[in-house]
């Protein structure tokens, strides 16, 4: 580095660039439905436009900046597209990047109250405000014997709810002497995979994982639950930890957390929900009918990252009594002991999550909250909920497809009722258009097209011309 060139980025250099770099996202908001949705390049492309080696020499942030739209741009999938329907959304909103930004600028490492207060306080504020928001029980505020954390996953959630789930078990033993192969999990079928991988990382091995039957709504069947439960307990062997989703990611299935919760609590089995995206209906006093027993769980997630307007990442994870978690996470070094750990009057959230540092993330949901209120949240999540169900209805009335689930909120599983073949072409078609995204899944064994209204910008015109994009390719296809 030449002494005439300053190592740092000075503060004014760095305004400058930053109001580049914002003008750069809005301008990339207001031409994103002009780009394919799915990335087009073949693997490898990208790494091929990288130079092989990093520079020698510092170079100027406009030559970096501009390899973004030269290099990077090809290869981006347009998640925050209103023509994205793919699997779950991971939505975005200006309050929310913004919030992030900030987060990112201030630069705070909140693994211990006392490491920015702030960063501890705001959320567990925000978490609390969000129990009465989703009609969640009262044992979850921060005030009663639970509270709530800001994970990065939902995954993170079913791990460390799985883990305390473990030890509450175990009076905390295997913690100190491992795992003795005893302890059973029980999740659906239609479970995310992350509750497969929470059992390997737990160390009760997969072979101890349930996978419990479901219903003709993909939902748990509660009768299925049972009879395993005590199969288990026969041979012999300790259930330990229940998980109940309200929004499959298959196909958006509701499990009757109610009577899963009864079932627990008769067995002393941990319930964990996960409600990873449909959580966020619950805002909607007539979608709450998703969180009912909610009040029988020990644990419960939703990710604001996914319809909740807070881009990634974002998890809310709520635990009924906190100190089966601290109690199982917590490690204390001599080098992080402070004054205010000691006192007991404060969270130290590094006990409550895996990782020890953690970035300052609830200020994003903060801006999020303030920015939409109660009030602009519920009428973003009512309209991408009519949204689908008027797709649903477009469906029903086209004798060439069938609804494969349930349409509860905003996500359509449907097919044509030709077959697995013709169901891929159509997928296949579609997303090389670059018109649109969506994914599938199988429900009955069948090839199910998914299409998810979730996406911060979709709106009523989006999802009438993807539905008439899938009637002209299913045409072509016939024909063809
Ligand atoms: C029901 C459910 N649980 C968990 C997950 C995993 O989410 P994350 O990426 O937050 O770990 C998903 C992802 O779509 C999901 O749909």
């Amino acid at each position: 580095m030449s002494d005439s060139k300053p190592l740092h980025m000075s503060p004014e250099e760095f305004r400058r660039q930053g109001h580049a770099v914002v003008d750069w996202i809005a301008d990339y908001y207001s031409r994103i439905e002009t780009l394919p949705v799915l990335s087009r390049v073949p693997p490898g492309e990208i790494r091929a436009n990288l130079p092989k080696h990093p520079p020698q020499q510092g170079e100027p942030f406009e030559r970096v900046f501009a390899d973004v739209e030269r290099i990077i741009m090809p290869g981006i999938t347009h998640w925050q597209s209103p023509n994205f329907y793919a699997f779950f959304p991971t939505s975005t909103s200006g309050p929310a990047i913004l919030g992030d930004l900030l987060s990112t600028g201030l630069g705070v490492q909140g693994m211990l109250w006392s490491t920015s207060p702030a960063c501890t306080e705001l959320e567990t504020h925000v978490l609390d405000w969000l129990v009465p928001m989703l009609g969640l029980p009262e044992k979850f505020l921060s005030s009663s014997t639970g509270g709530g954390v800001i994970h990065d996953t939902a995954s993170s959630a079913s791990l460390c709810a799985l883990l305390a789930a473990r030890e509450r078990a175990t009076q905390y033993g295997s913690n100190r002497k491992g795992c003795d192969g005893r302890l059973v999990a029980y999740a659906s079928t239609q479970t995310h995979s992350s509750v497969e991988k929470a059992v390997k990382i737990a160390g009760l091995g997969s072979d101890n994982l349930r996978a419990i039957e479901v219903d003709q709504n993909f939902a748990l069947r509660t009768d299925a639950l049972a009879r395993q439960i005590d199969a288990d307990k026969k041979a012999g062997l300790v259930p330990c930890f229940v998980c109940a989703t309200l929004g499959t990611t298959s196909s958006n299935a509701i499990d009757p957390v109610r009577e899963i919760g009864r079932l627990c609590r008769e067995n002393n089995l941990w319930l964990h929900v996960d409600s990873a995206m449909s959580g966020t209906a619950a805002l909607c006093p007539e979608f709450r009918f998703l969180h009912d027993g909610v009040e029988f769980a020990d644990s419960y997630c939703f990710n604001p990252h996914k319809w909740m307007l807070t881009n990634f990442d974002c998890d809310c994870f709520y635990v009924a009594d906190r100190k089966h978690l601290i109690q199982t996470l917590s490690v204390l070094p001599e080098y992080l002991r402070n004054q205010a750990t000691e006192s007991g009057a404060v969270i130290d959230y590094r006990d409550w999550q895996i990782p020890l540092g953690r970035r300052f993330r609830s200020l994003k949901l903060w801006f999020v909250i303030r920015h939409y209120g109660i009030e602009g949240l519920q009428q973003h999540v009512r309209e991408h909920v009519r949204i689908a169900q008027q797709f649903a209805d477009w469906v029903r009335d086209d004798s060439r497809f069938e609804l494969a689930a349930p349409v509860l909120l905003n996500l359509i599983c449907f097919r044509l009722r030709s077959g697995d073949d013709e169901n891929q072409k159509l997928m296949e078609c579609l997303n090389q258009s670059g018109s649109l995204y969506l994914t599938h899944t199988k429900l009955d064994g069948k090839f199910t097209l998914r299409l998810c209204v979730g996406q911060t910008n979709t709106k009523s015109r989006h999802v009438e011309r993807a539905w008439q994009l899938i009637q002209q390719t299913a045409a072509q296809l016939d024909k063809s």
